[in-house]
């Protein structure tokens, strides 16, 4: 089937990327094989010296593979995309790609634990100097550019907290300063449904496919979009000689499998969030909630601004300690403890004893996560059980 680009997201999601196979399979193949065969030697090094089109091993391409990758590229709008064996993999793939010693990130201040980790304490290791700011003021991130920054780099909506970063404002500032700063987005609260960086100015965009994108909880993975110039050296660079973090064919059969419902997910998804933020905002044991589509919200209007829906994850302060807190979660019977996003499951967890252990006590309050702070990935239930669920467990805490 010909995809154009003037097709709608739908009709992408189901058909970009697939490519007719021998057997006239509907669906990709799952082509789980290591390695693939060359007709001669000859045929061997024509491929290896990129004179012909064809794959030689998994860890360079894998016709399954290449199918998602094409899908994710058409719904990001990028020229290309990069598989990696899971969110971090890709990240660090990016990095290892883009950056060398004596080079900056400005990065903001609130990340992924694990984003968080290997900025602030991995890459200095190796020359590279990160400087932390809130860029949602983004007079803090004019203030930190200088001639060596190499990367501009933040979620939005950010993990845990929701904070909405301007993402077209971000971009004109960092390529104003300098055209080849690359700015990075991790788009995976968002997906590209919701919002699409790359149109916004950004340069590269960062999954965690493991979440919205496979929807369905069963695979970890992930993928970085971008200028297909860029994606083909972060892969001969980045994930074949640097991080091996490839992702395995069945994975992306899965992948391919769970984006042909991205658009009719996360519409519930953000239908339920929607429904269970007003509830919880209405809750007298609930202090605050963090959510984008609450008007209250802070990040209100940049993100109705930049994102089609305000998305299904939220945080709350709840009141009362950690401990209180955790013993009310603990009660919880529909509503799911783990960490982890974009399932079918609704799930909760505590940023500052789970997902985010990483950041020191000063390093959460400067992050905004607090003690009572809980996460909640709205799911695909009725959203009245859930309502239900957490009533009867916060109705204990007034
Ligand atoms: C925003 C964000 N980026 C990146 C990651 C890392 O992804 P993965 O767990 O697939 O390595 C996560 C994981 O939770 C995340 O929430």
């Amino acid at each position: 089937m010909k995809i154009n680009e003037n097709m709608g997201f739908a009709t992408k999601q189901i058909h970009a990327g697939k490519e007719k196979n021998a057997a006239g399979a509907l669906c990709t193949p799952i082509y789980q094989t290591s390695t693939f065969e060359f007709d001669t030697v000859e045929q061997g090094g024509a491929r290896f010296a990129g004179e012909e089109e064809g794959y030689i091993y998994t860890r360079l391409g894998n016709p399954t593979t290449t199918a998602m990758e094409k899908t994710i590229a058409a719904l990001e709008h990028g020229e290309a995309a990069l598989a990696a064996a899971s969110g971090m993999g890709a990240i660090t793939a990016t990095l290892w790609t883009l950056l060398s010693a004596g080079d900056e990130i400005v990065a903001d201040e609130t990340l992924y634990g694990c984003t968080f980790s290997l900025m602030s304490s991995r890459l200095p290791k190796f020359g590279v100097k990160v400087r932390f700011v809130d860029m949602s003021d983004t007079a803090n991130l004019r203030d930190a550019l200088s001639d060596k920054t190499k990367i501009v780099y933040f979620e939005t909506p950010c993990n845990p907290n929701l904070k909405i970063i301007d993402i077209k404002e971000v971009a004109r500032i960092a390529h104003d300063y300098n055209s080849d700063i690359q700015v990075i987005v991790d788009n995976t609260f968002a997906t590209p449904y919701l919002q699409k960086p790359l149109d916004l100015g950004a340069d590269i965009v960062v999954h965690s496919v493991t979440k919205y994108l496979n929807g369905h909880g069963d695979v970890i993975a992930g993928v970085v979009v971008g200028k297909a110039d860029f994606i083909s050296e972060c892969m001969m660079c980045g994930i074949k000689d640097m991080t091996g973090a490839v992702m395995s064919p069945f994975n992306a059969f899965l992948i391919t499998r769970g984006l042909k419902t991205l658009d009719i997910r996360m519409e519930r998804h953000c239908a339920n969030a929607m429904k269970i933020a007003r509830f919880l905002h209405d809750h007298p044991a609930v202090e605050k909630v963090y959510y984008p589509g609450l008007e209250d919200f802070e990040g209100y209007e940049i993100a109705k601004k930049q994102m089609k829906l305000p998305g299904a994850m939220m945080s709350i302060e709840l009141k009362g300690g950690r401990e209180r807190v955790g013993a009310a979660l603990n009660k919880l019977k529909l509503a799911t403890i783990a960490v982890s996003l974009g399932n079918c499951e609704t799930l909760v967890e505590h940023p500052a004893t789970m997902t985010h252990f990483p950041y020191s006590a000063e390093e959460l309050k400067e992050a905004g996560i607090s003690e009572g702070l809980v996460r909640i990935n709205v799911g695909l239930e009725d959203p009245d059980d859930v309502i239900a669920d957490f009533k009867a467990v916060f109705d204990e805490l007034i």
